[in-house]
């Protein structure tokens, strides 16, 4: 069955900047395991459209994993920032500079050994070992799982269903190409056996395909529903010195957008405003933004207002510290803390695009 898919890879594969091609793959080019390790990370959680051009500006100032190790953790954050999940950032550091201790700047081409560094989990160590090292281990994402629960008519909900998913997905790797083969089931799944409306009809597994068969295709895979999202409340406040300067604060390691710039403000609470116990961060006549900030984590919906002062030149803030005019830049936040900068901006031409040029 696996023949079958990689036929189909071989002239359907997506391009990618971090890919080689399965023809550029049997002429001999290998794979280059940082730039292989970096894309899986940062695809983890955010699309492939997304990701392309944060992968190239990171292979562009940072080609390889010593380079990488070496840079300075804000000038990571900073390129970071937009991705989203700041852990992935900060683990990629550690991870680039473990490589670098442990391994002199090699990563292993070993599973378990690549298991053990830092940020990368079962479905990191297991893309890598394929896809750069061509080891036959089943990488399981959100993909594969559809791919998996459809090929076999699975019902289990998700998440129960992932070990019986995942000893399919396993079962069906072989020993020839597993990089390719890899990429091919999650290239199926992200073109043709797509959440909604899959176009079975040129699917190369229509034949074997045990839902298509049942036409249960699309109930599957099924999920557990969803616990509603709460939403939370805080306050943002954007300073500006007479010199330009902005009043910004390092948001602490542990927590969410941990190790990021970002707006000081309020705590981000269940109740509304106004809030108990915000405090602006200097002296100054700040006045509240019309409009708000509306932003979805994870595990909840936030609503901030923003709250916005001219500072004066000699200034003495509680929180936070300035950031000259010229080192500032917008695309350096996540992206909440960018939306408060556009909406104190919305009305202001020209403005800044959050990669830099002007709008
Ligand atoms: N999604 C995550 N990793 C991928 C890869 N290597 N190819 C295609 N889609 C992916």
């Amino acid at each position: 069955m696996s023949v079958i898919l990689l036929d189909w890879y071989d002239a359907n594969a997506r391009e990618m900047p971090w890919r080689v091609s399965p023809q550029a793959r049997k002429d001999g080019v290998q794979p280059d395991p940082y730039a292989v390790w970096m894309s899986e990370i940062m695809l983890q959680q955010t699309t492939v459209v997304t990701v392309r051009d944060y992968f190239r500006r990171f292979i562009a100032r940072w080609p390889t994993v010593r380079d990488l190790a070496a840079a300075r953790d804000a000038d990571v954050m900073a390129e970071w920032a937009g991705l989203g999940y700041y852990a992935r950032a900060r683990n990629l550091l550690k991870c680039a500079r473990a490589v670098v201790a442990e391994h002199d700047g090699v990563f292993p081409p070993d599973h378990a050994a690549l298991l053990k560094l830092p940020g990368i989990g079962p479905y990191t160590a297991a893309a890598v070992s394929s896809i750069a090292f061509d080891l036959p281990h089943a990488v399981l994402d959100g993909n594969v799982e559809r791919v998996m629960a459809r090929l076999y008519d699975i019902h289990i909900p998700l998440p129960a269903a992932k070990p019986v998913l995942m000893a399919q997905a396993q079962a069906l790797t072989p020993v020839l190409r597993p990089g390719d083969y890899a990429q091919a089931v999650m290239d199926l799944g992200a073109t043709i056996c797509t959440p909604k409306s899959p176009a079975c009809g040129i699917c190369p597994w229509r034949g074997p395909c045990a839902a298509r068969a049942a036409g249960t295709m699309a109930e599957l895979p099924k999920k557990l529903p969803k616990k509603a999202k709460p939403v939370r409340h805080g306050t943002l406040y954007l300073g500006r010195r007479t010199d330009g300067a902005w009043l910004l604060e390092t948001r602490p390691e542990k927590g969410l957008l941990g190790g990021m710039l970002g707006w000081p403000g309020s705590d981000w609470i269940d109740i509304e405003l106004p809030h108990p116990d915000s405090m602006p961060p200097a002296q100054g006549d700040w006045e509240e933004i019309e409009g708000e900030v509306r932003h979805t984590f994870t595990h909840f919906h936030l609503i901030l207002r923003v709250v916005a002062a001219d500072l004066a030149q000699d200034v003495q803030p509680e929180r936070g510290a300035f950031v000259e005019r010229r080192d500032f830049a917008p695309s350096n936040l996540p992206t909440v803390m960018r939306k408060a900068f556009d909406l104190l901006h919305q009305d202001t031409a020209p403005q800044m695009t959050t990669h830099g040029g002007l709008l």
